[in-house]
Formats: C-alpha cells, sequence, structure tokens
C-alpha cells in the first residue's frame, strides 16, 4: 500500500527520501515519486510509474536541488498507474505539493467545485483535489498548517497527508484522519523525517511521534509544533521506538518469503519463551495488559483478522474452544461490522493483524470497543495502530515481516494465541496443572520439528516442478487442517498466480468435485490428528476421479503413503493425545508455503512483491 517519506533539514532530500522509500517497497506499489524544495521555496518534482529501480534510472544521479522534501510509493485506487497519477501532486502553479495515503470519498464533487473555479488538473487521481484546497487556503492567507486543516475539513475518508508550500520554504505539513496508514514524525540531529511506517526512518532515528487521529505537525529542520483538530497547539513527546533495522536485510536468501520461511523455528522459540513456562508449568503473559478481573469474566470469545491473519484466528477460535472450554466465533474482519454483532463487556474479542495497520481490522475493532468487549490483538509491529486501540498486545516477536506474503506471523500467531487460550482458560480455571503440563510439552517442541519440517525443501521443490504448470489446486484439510488448507491455497495464489482453493475435506463432494479431473492436483492433508481416517476416504474419492494427490502425511505413516501420488511428510508432534494434534497445523503449514514459493519460483514470478498486493492494506 502506499509509502510515505519526508525530510527537512540540512542534507540534500533526494537521496534520503528514496532511500526512505526502499524501506518501504515492501509495502507495494506500482509508481513512486520525490518533491524537493530549495531555499528559495521552488519546488520540484520526480515521478514515475513502475518500481523505485525506473525513477532512480530517470534521475540519472541528477537529484532535485534542496534541502526539504517529501517522497511516496502509490498503490493504484483512482486512476491506473502512470506518470501523471503518481504523487507527488501540484497544485495549478506548482507552488503547492501533496501527497496522500487514502481515499477521498466525496472527491467528484470537490473536483467539479475546483473545475469550476478554474483549476487545471493535470491527473486522474482523487489526492489532486487536495493540493487544489491547499493552494486556495493560502492564497486567502492562510498558513500552510492551516490551510492543511481547513482542507481536511472539506475531506470524507481516511487520510495521511503530507504537503510543502512555496509559501514557506523548510515546512513540511503532516496530517492524520482516520486509519489510512499510520503518519510518524522523526527526530533527528539537526534533521526531522517524517514516514508512514518506522522502517523509513529507523536507518536515520529511533524518537518518533505517531501523530494521532485528526492531528496535524508542522516539522522544520529544528523540531515539529503539533495541532489538534481545532488548531489548538498540543505537546507531544517522542517516544523511543525498538525495532532492528538489521533484521530487514536478506541476508544469504533469495528472497525474503525463503528467509522469513526458514526463520520461523527461531520466530516460534522467541514468541514462545518466557510465555510458557515449565518448572511448575504455567503461561506468563505479563505485557499482555488485560485487566485480570475482566479476563476471569469472560463468557464467550469473537476473533478477526484479514488474509493470513484470518486463518490464523480460525486456528485459534479452535483454541479457544477446545483449551478455554469457551464458545468461540471467527470472521473476516470486513464481515464483522456489517453484522450487527452480539458483544457485550463479557466478550473477549481478539484481533490478528501482523502490521497492526490492517484498515478492516482496525475498523473492526473500533466496533467491538464501543461495544463494550474486553479487546486484545495480537501484533508484530511494536506501537501499531492495533496495539494504541486494545486492551492488551500479544507480540508476535518475528521481527519484520518483508515479503507480501505472509508467513512466519502465521505460525507465530498460531502460537500466540495458543499460549492466550491457555493464559484464558488458566486464569478462569478451566485448565488445571496437569492439563497445562500436556499442553505445553508439545509447543516446547514444535520449534526444532518445525526446523525438520522445513529440512525438505529439496524434495518439495522437486514436487513443485511438477506442479507449476496446473492452473487449479484444491487444497483440503478437516478440523484445524481446514484453515491450513485455506492458507496453503492463499500463498500459492499469492505467489504463483495459480487459481487455489481451499475448502473443508468433507465439503469436497458436495459441488467442488465436480472439477476433478487429471489435469487437478489435489494438496490432501492427511496427518494423524483425528481427521486421518476420514482423509483417507476424501483421498480415494480424488483418485477415483482421476486427480492428482499430493499427500501430506505423518512420518510413517505407508498407508496414506500408498494412496498418494506424491506425499509431503511431516514430522511427528509427540505429547498427549490431543494437546499435540492442537498444534499441527504449524508443522502442515511450513511445507504448503515451501509448494507455493518453489511453484512461483519455477513459474518466474515476483516472489516477494507479487502482482496487484499490498503488505499492509490501508484502504477498504
Ligand atoms: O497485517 P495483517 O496481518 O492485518 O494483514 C492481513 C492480510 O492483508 C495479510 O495476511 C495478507 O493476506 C497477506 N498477503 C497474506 O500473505
Amino acid at each position: 500500500m502506499c509509502g510515505i517519506a519526508g525530510y527537512a533539514g540540512t542534507r540534500e532530500a533526494g537521496p534520503i527520501l528514496i532511500d526512505s522509500l526502499q524501506k518501504l517497497e515492501y509495502r507495494g506499489y506500482d509508481s513512486a515519486g520525490i518533491a524537493v524544495m530549495d531555499a528559495e521555496g521552488r519546488i520540484r518534482v520526480a515521478k514515475a510509474a513502475g518500481k523505485l529501480s525506473g525513477l532512480i534510472a530517470r534521475l540519472e544521479g541528477a537529484y532535485p536541488p534542496g534541502t526539504t522534501g517529501i517522497g511516496h510509493t502509490r498503490w493504484a485506487t483512482h486512476g491506473r498507474p502512470s506518470d501523471e497519477n503518481a504523487h507527488p501532486h501540484l497544485d495549478c502553479h506548482g507552488d503547492v505539493v501533496v501527497i496522500h495515503n487514502g481515499i477521498i470519498e466525496n472527491f467528484q464533487p470537490l473536483k467539479r467545485e475546483l473545475l469550476a473555479a478554474g483549476h487545471r488538473f493535470v491527473s486522474e487521481t482523487d489526492t489532486e483535489v487536495l493540493a487544489h484546497l491547499i493552494e486556495d487556503a493560502i492564497e486567502g492567507g492562510a498558513t500552510l498548517v492551516d490551510a492543511l486543516r481547513a482542507a481536511i475539513g472539506r475531506l470524507q475518508g481516511a487520510h495521511a497527508i503530507v504537503a510543502m508550500a512555496r509559501s514557506e520554504p523548510g515546512v513540511i505539513v503532516a496530517a492524520r484522519v482516520g486509519n489510512a496508514g499510520g503518519v510518524v514524525i522523526g527526530y533527528g540531529d539537526g534533521e526531522m523525517f517524517v514516514a508512514s511506517d518506522l522502517p523509513a526512518l529507523l536507518s536515520h532515528t529511533r524518537s518518533a511521534v505517531f501523530l494521532h487521529d485528526r492531528e496535524v505537525a508542522r516539522v522544520t529542520a529544528e523540531g515539529a509544533e503539533f495541532r489538534d483538530a481545532e488548531g489548538r497547539v498540543v505537546e507531544r513527546e517522542p517516544q523511543t521506538v525498538p525495532y532492528d533495522p538489521v533484521a530487514a536485510a536478506k541476508g544469504p536468501y533469495k528472497h525474503f518469503m525463503l528467509k522469513e520461511i526458514m526463520e520461523q523455528p527461531e520466530c516460534l522459540m522467541d514468541t514462545i519463551s518466557g510465555r510458557a513456562l515449565f518448572d511448575p508449568p504455567g503461561v506468563s503473559l505479563d505485557d499482555l495488559g488485560a485487566p485480570m478481573e475482566r479476563l476471569r469474566a469472560v463468557s464467550r470469545v469473537v476473533l478477526f483478522g484479514m488474509g493470513t491473519s484470518m486463518h490464523a484466528a480460525m486456528i485459534g477460535r479452535a483454541y479457544f474452544e477446545r483449551i478455554a472450554r469457551l464458545p468461540a466465533e471467527v470472521d473476516n474482519s470486513s464481515e464483522f461490522r456489517y453484522r450487527d454483532p452480539v458483544i457485550d463487556e463479557n466478550t473477549l474479542v481478539v484481533s490478528v493483524a501482523q502490521s497492526g495497520e490492517t484498515v478492516d481490522t482496525l475498523e473492526a475493532m473500533h466496533e467491538a470497543k464501543r461495544r463494550g468487549a474486553l479487546l486484545l490483538t495480537v501484533c508484530n509491529v511494536p506501537g501499531a495502530q492495533s496495539t494504541r486501540i486494545a486492551d492488551g498486545t500479544v507480540y508476535l516477536r518475528c521481527g519484520p515481516e518483508i515479503a507480501v506474503a505472509s508467513t512466519k506471523t502465521l505460525v507465530a500467531s498460531v502460537a500466540a494465541l495458543y499460549l492466550l487460550a491457555c493464559h484464558v482458560g488458566i486464569v478462569r480455571g478451566t485448565v488445571g496443572p496437569d492439563r497445562v503440563r500436556e499442553l505445553l510439552e508439545p509447543l516446547a517442541l514444535a520449534p526444532s520439528l518445525l526446523g525438520e519440517a522445513l529440512r525438505r525443501e529439496r524434495e518439495i521443490a522437486a514436487l513443485a516442478h511438477r506442479m507449476h504448470k496446473a492452473e487449479h489446486v484444491l487444497f483440503l484439510g478437516r478440523g484445524l487442517q481446514y484453515p491450513v488448507a485455506m492458507e496453503g491455497a492463499l500463498k500459492l495464489k499469492e505467489v504463483s498466480y495459480i487459481h487455489a482453493e481451499g475448502y473443508p475435506a468433507g465439503e469436497m463432494k458436495h459441488g467442488p468435485i465436480a472439477l476433478i479431473d487429471e489435469r487437478m492436483p489435489v494438496v490432501a492433508i492427511a496427518v494423524q490428528d483425528g481427521t486421518r481416517d476420514k482423509m483417507l476416504s476424501n483421498i480415494e474419492q480424488v483418485r477415483a476421479r482421476d486427480g492428482f494427490v499430493i499427500a501430506l502425511a505423518t512420518e510413517g505413516d505407508e498407508e496414506v503413503a500408498s494412496k498418494a501420488d506424491e506425499v509431503i511428510w511431516v514430522p511427528r508432534l509427540r505429547g498427549e493425545a490431543g494437546a499435540a494434534a492442537l498444534l499441527l497445523p504449524i508443522l502442515t503449514v511450513a511445507p504448503l508455503q515451501l509448494l507455493a514459493y518453489h511453484i512461483a519460483l519455477w513459474r518466474g514470478c515476483d516472489v516477494d512483491q507479487p502482482r496487484n498486493l499490498a503488505k499492509t492494506v490501508t484502504v477498504e
């Protein structure tokens, strides 16, 4: 999704802006641009459709001169990706320049009004109206910051906006309205930074202020001044953000996606360490921050998320039912708010969002909060918006996830939800000490077994070669493996552009079976978790229709192997019956991630930045 960068200081702004935008490439985008202002207030813009590398090539090292500037990577919403539609956008005279994340829902009437008043438009974007609104306000005598506030007052929707004007050399203004992604102001030594996301700042500073809803900042090399919606000055103290930019490096891996798949054992270990206790057995979620008396009073659980995080939430739903013995349901964040959901103060709502910035999830959280729920979130990014809305957070400890396709945060989210369900069960007295031991022992084994599962990469790459020309692939699973089947299908769709569906295996004979023929690979998750025998029947049904069966089977399960065309072996997870099966999704999802990755490689796809996708989706 769109990325924002800004710089005010004493160094040349152009290279700094490009560098910051490169740090935001993981968000996904289809055009990029910068605007730089010199000491006299002259503004020069350079922008291009396509990747940043195209813009850099076009610049040929000749950056627009000046020490104040703004930059943007755009993911098209209004108007196709083109040079004209790329941000930044200028007003009629080239005196005001704007970049923007979000959608101006009422841009058509505003544009008509501005056209009638004589403004000229050069793009198809909604954003351009902002440059003209600010231009009008400045011509009417307003300062830049007041002009921005006045413009915001005319907009519908959620926005993150950054602007400069010739009338105020050395000044950048920034505003946040609603949940169209964040705006962060970074404090350097005699220089200041603006960004949509922390990674753009972290090589320069760790001292930052996150703009609140409807707050406006006026930023110069010397510092920042903040105002609320009414224009009153508000005091904001910068906070130190703990984040490691080195972790964002690709290291020895060809792609971030592969690096992140391979990092999973470590992420899992980090996410559970110090939280799963073994002597005596227990769960410590000290950083959760949710009041105990409210946790004790919980009578049901509602979980939501989007995409991969929704699949983690589906697995989490089963944990709350089976471990904490609480009625639990799950939904897409984007559907939750349209249900007029039944929520009260004894409902525990758990949002899952690795970025903590997905707008559908943030809106669902606001809805849950309005209805009085106890609201917890599972999140990977310290200080993300979701963590600021929730009553408590279980942080994943994965480090930045850069590849657009989520992998390591799914596995860590599953572990976090497992711990949370155990914790709630313990607090409510439904999980006693013996049961805690049973539940935690297999969790302790999971990281090393996950490492074993990942060691099968070469076999999976060979299988991927057999499958890479398929046009459709069906993924089947039952129980806890149904969300895994959905996740396997999502990964394949995202990175290889092969049409894939994840189905509950029992549903297959009620329709999808009509699709099966010798050209339809079917991935059947038939590990030993209590659903295996029924999965064997489903495999037989596929074989009877000449389908090509790839089975995920527990190591040594020759019966499943004998029925399949290909087998992906999954390590056996020992533990008390039931408890180990609960954690099997951690072991079964990893081979499916590798399968999707290698199929995409054989097909020559852009694995880390698949077409049309954004890492963080900040529009509804
Ligand atoms: O940051 P979030 O976890 O809220 O993101 C949710 C989805 O956008 C995300 O999982 C998406 O589906 C990924 N591309 C999946 O690989």
